[in-house]
């Protein structure tokens, strides 16, 4: 049996020579700096550290060694070792930091950009405003009711007690119809909505009619050939003018919040009589040092529509007896209530079609 072999020379082993692990190691080192990015240093630790790396084989070597010599062959591989994991550590903290940075760069979402995305539509503002209108009355127990727009002349004016030479006609610009002898015309107003309920439906009678309406007017700021207005008729027995007040009222104040009623001013309409014009108490200074209120100039009140009791030829005129029955109307614009209701400076914004005015609206509760 031969005995242990005392003779070995650690030093005669390669790989664990000491200038062969410090080259091994150096070389670790240097590939270890030069690696660029996280994919890199995955290949240098592979390569350097990794099982079959020179300092892993050389390691395996120390097990073959006489025991005297593995002491100091081992502290020289495992302090060679220990660098090169040191520096990996070092090296993948710096990688990894600067790869997190970079995505924190290459991902940003810059949320002012434009974008081609379609915008989607709104309701118009006048549509909403119509509902919300006809909502307050509905909540009463109205109906809503609609006529053409396209009328006949005789229920635009002759119904409403506005004959062919009654001077009333000429305070409604009229868009006449060809040919002449059709007697058609683009509705001046709501009106004719009331003549056309009373002479379809029985009393009592409790509408509202909103819609559409035409004037030859010229396009500014507070004027449109085409703008909106809402109706209001009732026929009942025993209704008097305090029936007419106290729903303005309460439209105003469902419109424009608490404390915001009407006054009445004396006026002339041919369907009505006695006639009135509706004023809203300014909705800005609510009439407190009014003086200074560039919404009502001074006043107080905002013109808002003009109302008063049915004239009983009306009433004749669309079959509706006098003798039972009375009634009351309104006429409001809705354009108008729009605009003092949410600030609109210019009417031509209402009817221009620009999505960006009517957004904003759609999103109300
Ligand atoms: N039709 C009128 C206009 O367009 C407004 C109006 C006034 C309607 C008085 C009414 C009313 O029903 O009673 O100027």
């Amino acid at each position: 049996m031969s005995g242990p072999n005392t003779d070995y020379d650690p030093v005669e082993v390669t790989p664990l020579r000491a200038d062969e692990v410090e080259a091994q190691r150096d070389a670790a080192l240097a590939a270890i700096a030069a690696a660029a990015d996280l994919e890199a240093l995955k290949q240098v630790r592979l390569e350097h550290a990794g099982d079959r790396s020179p300092l892993a084989l050389a390691n395996r070597e120390i097990g073959a060694l006489p025991p005297q010599a593995r002491k100091e062959a081992g502290a020289r591989v495992g302090k060679a070792r220990g660098e090169v994991n040191k520096a990996l550590g070092q090296r993948l903290a710096v990688l990894e930091a600067e790869h997190e940075e970079r995505m924190l760069v290459e991902e940003t979402v810059d949320v002012t950009l434009p974008t081609d995305r379609a915008l989607t539509g709104a309701r118009h503002p006048i549509t909403m405003m119509s509902e919300r209108i006809a909502d307050v009355f509905v909540a009463m127990g109205w109906e809503v009711a609609e006529g053409p727009q396209v009328e006949a002349e005789w229920l635009n004016f002759d119904a409403l007690n506005m004959g062919a030479d009654h001077p009333a006609r000429t305070m409604q610009d009229t868009f006449w119809l060809e040919p002449a002898e059709a007697a058609l015309v683009l509705r001046t107003h709501t009106s004719p909505v009331q003549a056309r309920t009373m002479l379809t439906r029985e009393p009592p009678i409790y509408v509202v009619c909103p819609g559409r309406v035409y004037r030859t007017d010229e396009i500014d700021a507070t004027h449109s050939p085409v703008f909106h207005q809402v109706e209001g008729l009732v026929i009942d027995e025993g209704i008097t003018m305090a029936h007419l007040k106290g729903s303005l009222d309460h439209f105003a104040t469902a419109m424009f919040g608490e404390g915001i009623t009407t006054r009445f001013r004396p006026s002339y309409f041919p369907f009505t009589e006695p006639s009135a014009e509706v004023d809203l108490v300014c909705f800005v200074c609510r009439g407190v040092n009014s003086d200074e209120c560039r919404t009502c100039r001074g006043e107080g009140w905002i013109e808002w529509g003009g109302c008063g009791v049915v004239n009983p030829r009306v009433l004749i005129a669309c079959g509706v007896d006098p003798e039972k029955y009375t009634g009351f109307a309104f006429g409001m614009g809705i354009d108008r209530t729009l605009m003092f209701r949410h600030g609109v400076e210019d009417l031509r914004d209402v009817f221009e079609g620009d999505i960006r005015f009517a957004q904003p609206f759609g999103i109300e509760i």
